[in-house]
Formats: C-alpha cells, sequence, structure tokens
C-alpha cells in the first residue's frame, strides 16, 4: 500500500518512520515533510491548504491511506474533502474535529456527556465575561475558543491579570477570530498527563500515557511552547485512575459520539489534569500529539498500519497491540530564542553521532543543497528507549548532547518528575 502523511513536523516524521517498517506499506509521501523525513518518505511540496492538490496527488498516485497530522487541516475539513473523493483518510471529519478547535464545543460536549472537567463558564460579550470572572477565585484560566498554536491559554494570578487576558482575547483579538468567544474556567492543580486513544466511533484502544514539558525552561519556567519533550510511561497514572479515565472519560466520550450523531474515526489526545478529586479533562486533541507521538510510536511493537486500518474499519476491539516495555524518552532541541523570534538558516551537525544513542526525527529543519539547516523553532526530537527512564534519559540526552547549531538549546529535566515519584 502506499501511504500519504500530511503535516511536517517531527510527530510526521515518527508517524512516517513508524508506517515505513509495515511489511504491507510500499511507499510512503509526505506533503510538505521536512529536511530530515526524505530517509523514510517522499517530501511532496504541496501546502496543507492546498486541499483540492492533496486529492488530485492521492488520486494519482493511488494512495491507499493518508494520515493527519495537524489541528488545522482537520478543522479545514480535509477529512470531508477526501472522504467525498472516495479516498480513505485517517482523522475525524471537520463537525467532530470542533472538539478541539472550539473549547466552547468541547465544554459543552463534556458537559453533556458527564465527563469531569473544570467548573467553567463561556461567553461572546466581554462584559458578562468580567463580571463571571471577577466572581472567580484566583488563579483564573482564560482561554480564547478558537485555534491559537497552543497559545491561547492565559493563567491569571491577579485581577490585573484577568482584566488584561479579558481585554487581549476577546477587545483587541490577540489570537484573531479565535477570541469570538471565551472560556473562563477553576484553576485545576496535579499532575498533568496525557492519553492517547485510538477511536472508530463505537470503542477506543488505549495507548500508554504519555506527558509532555510545556514550557520553555528547566523546572517549568519561562514561556509556553508546542512541547519541549515527552517521556512514556508517566508513573503518575496509576492503574486506578488509568481505570477512571477509561470510564469516565473515554466511555463516556464514545457514547457521546453516538449520542449526538457525531463521526469519529481517528486519535483521541485528551489533556488530562490528575487531580486530587480524581481525573479532569483540560482540552480534547483530535489528532496525536507533538511530542507525544515520538515517544508513543518508539514503544509500539505492533504494525501501525493495522491499528489504523482497524481504527477506519470498525475494528478496534480485535486489536491487542503489543508494547515494548521500559521507557521511551524525547528532548526536543530548539532554536534560540524559541518560543518568540528565532533566527533560522543555522547549519546542522552531529547527526550520525547522535543517531547512535536515539532516533533523531526532524522537526524544523529543511536540506540546502546537501546541507541541513534549521527552519523552525522545535528542530529535532532526540528520542530513545530504554530498560527503565533513567537509561532512555540517558541515551536521549547523549544524543541532544552531540547535535550542533548556533543556538541550540533544550531542557535538562525532561523525565525527572517521572524519577522523582
Ligand atoms: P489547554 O490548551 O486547554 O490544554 O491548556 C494549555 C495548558 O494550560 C495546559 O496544558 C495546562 O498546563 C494549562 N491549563 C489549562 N487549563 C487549566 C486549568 N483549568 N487549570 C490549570 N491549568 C490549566
Ligand atoms: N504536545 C502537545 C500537543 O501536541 O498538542
Amino acid at each position: 500500500m502506499k501511504v500519504l502523511i500530511l503535516g511536517a513536523g517531527g510527530r510526521e516524521h515518527a508517524l512516517a518512520w513508524k508506517l515505513r517498517q509495515s511489511p504491507r506499506v510500499r511507499s510512503v509521501f509526505c506533503a510538505p515533510g521536512n529536511g530530515g523525513i526524505g530517509e523514510v518518505a517522499t517530501c511532496v511540496p504541496i501546502k496543507l491548504t492546498e486541499i483540492e492538490r492533496l486529492v488530485r496527488f492521492a488520486e494519482d498516485e493511488g494512495i491507499g491511506l493518508t494520515v493527519v497530522g495537524p489541528d488545522d487541516a482537520l478543522a479545514a475539513g480535509v477529512v470531508d474533502r477526501f472522504t467525498e473523493a472516495g479516498l480513505r483518510i485517517f482523522g475525524p471529519k471537520q463537525a467532530a474535529a470542533r472538539l478541539e478547535s472550539s473549547k466552547v464545543f468541547a465544554k459543552e460536549f463534556m458537559q453533556r456527556h458527564g465527563i469531569p472537567n473544570a467548573r467553567s463558564g463561556h461567553f461572546t460579550d466581554s462584559a458578562a465575561a468580567r463580571v463571571f470572572a471577577a466572581a472567580m477565585p484566583l488563579p483564573v484560566v482564560l482561554k480564547a475558543d478558537g485555534l491559537a498554536l497552543g497559545k491561547g491559554v492565559i493563567i491569571a494570578q491577579s485581577r490585573g491579570e484577568v482584566e488584561q487576558a479579558i481585554s487581549q482575547i476577546m477587545d483587541e483579538r490577540k489570537f484573531g477570530d479565535a477570541g469570538k468567544a471565551i472560556v473562563i474556567e477553576e484553576f485545576l492543580e496535579g499532575p498533568e498527563c496525557s492519553i492517547h486513544a485510538l477511536v472508530d466511533g463505537s470503542s477506543y484502544l488505549l495507548f500508554p500515557s504519555a506527558q509532555d514539558h510545556k514550557r520553555a525552561l528547566d523546572n517549568d519556567e519561562g514561556l509556553n511552547t508546542g512541547g519541549m519533550g515527552t517521556y512514556s510511561p508517566v508513573p503518575h497514572l496509576t492503574p486506578a485512575l488509568e481505570a477512571q479515565v477509561k470510564t469516565e472519560v473515554m466511555d463516556r466520550f464514545v457514547a457521546g459520539l453516538r449520542a449526538d450523531g457525531l463521526e469519529y474515526k481517528g486519535m483521541l489526545f485528551p489533556g488530562l489534569m490528575l487531580t486530587k478529586d480524581g481525573v479532569k479533562v483540560l482540552e480534547f486533541n483530535c489528532r496525536f500529539g507533538d511530542p507525544e507521538t515520538q515517544v508513543l510510536l518508539s514503544r509500539l511493537d505492533s504494525d501501525l498500519l493495522d491499528l489504523l486500518d482497524a481504527t477506519l474499519d470498525g475494528t478496534l476491539a480485535l486489536q491487542t497491540p503489543r508494547w515494548k516495555p521500559g521507557s521511551a524518552v524525547c528532548v526536543i532541541a530548539a532554536s534560540g530564542g524559541y518560543p518568540e523570534a528565532y533566527e533560522s538558516g543555522k547549519v546542522i551537525t552531529g547527526l550520525e553521532k547522535a543517531a547512535e544513542h536515539a532516533v533523531v526525527f526532524h522537526a524544523g529543519t529543511r536540506l540546502d543543497g546537501d546541507t541541513l539547516k534549521t527552519s523552525g523553532g522545535r528542530v529535532l526530537g532526540l528520542t530513545a528507549t530504554g530498560a527503565d527512564l533513567q537509561e532512555a534519559r540517558a541515551k536521549a540526552y547523549a544524543a541532544a548532547d552531540a547535535v550542533h547549531f548556533e543556538r541550540v538549546f533544550f531542557r535538562r529535566d525532561i523525565g525527572a518528575k517521572g524519577l522523582a515519584s
């Protein structure tokens, strides 16, 4: 079978790398891809906004399965368009992808179906938002309704910050139309953890747990980023909490889809807070996480294509994938300045040495002739497996220490929370 992956990041590199290992996959294409995905796939220079060109490419090339990486492609309806054209594609349609692209829609879904979440209100009128927020204890969490590159959530520590957040999101439209509506919710405390589950419409299959590190700097300091590194599994997610995730989140999610008539065939990746009152859902993502995918697929022993096929065929209940015991760690090497302004075009060296310790998944890289250069904020994901978390960390960091480009930086504490617990 020929497979097409849509996207350009480390997640897509990991998907291509894993699908390439399937005996049933003849070739892998990736649109648009990046400077490293070419090692395992053929990069196709079509942007994800050019949906009609993607459909034509898939038809002309005889693509048997397309896998969607990023949320904005799902929100733009790429799955609907491929399906109309009779093409097989992995991911929810636009109507169900609103669970990620509208936080108001997600909150209403959770409330309707009894999925535990933070107490909240949502508003399209900033005056009403101010009245509601004034009655909430500090800190207050304020979220732009729409997609905002992971930056639309503000945790306000003072009344002044609450006021500023409402002004920025709703009045100044700092995140554009994403700020047409706002969700205001209580601040929850506890370790964060993410779950990935394939959902075929009537059942689901849980992947092992993973934990991202969203802040740019060690000890969770600095600005929020797309994610600076992950490890799996997460010891905080005890078997008791996992059972709660199944009964209170996943069972109710699937029942809710049915009750609301939403078709969902794809990955669901809820962000969870493990509070003292149990598991609460912070958000739904309707896709694979980045960089969660890098650690999860490194641990998957079974054929990913079998799992994706079963999702689309509605036969997930028959699948029992095998996972490597031990742990996996992914350390992101980023461009100095990220997530704010950074320079691109820096020459990357040391990858052969890094590959002795870890798998090097590329994100913001591009080939300039034969020279590999940086082209984004998150540049590489050094991903290693080990018999335990300590070994996986040691290998991922040996790889991170081996790569070089001007102003490279990475967090030193990826996975440390897992060791401390
Ligand atoms: P979200 O995009 O909704 O996952 O929010 C981004 C980040 O903001 C999360 O990963 C949390 O670290 C934080 N966050 C979101 N909602 C809350 C909440 N209700 N309480 C505390 N932290 C939150
Ligand atoms: N790593 C967080 C995300 O993919 O949304």
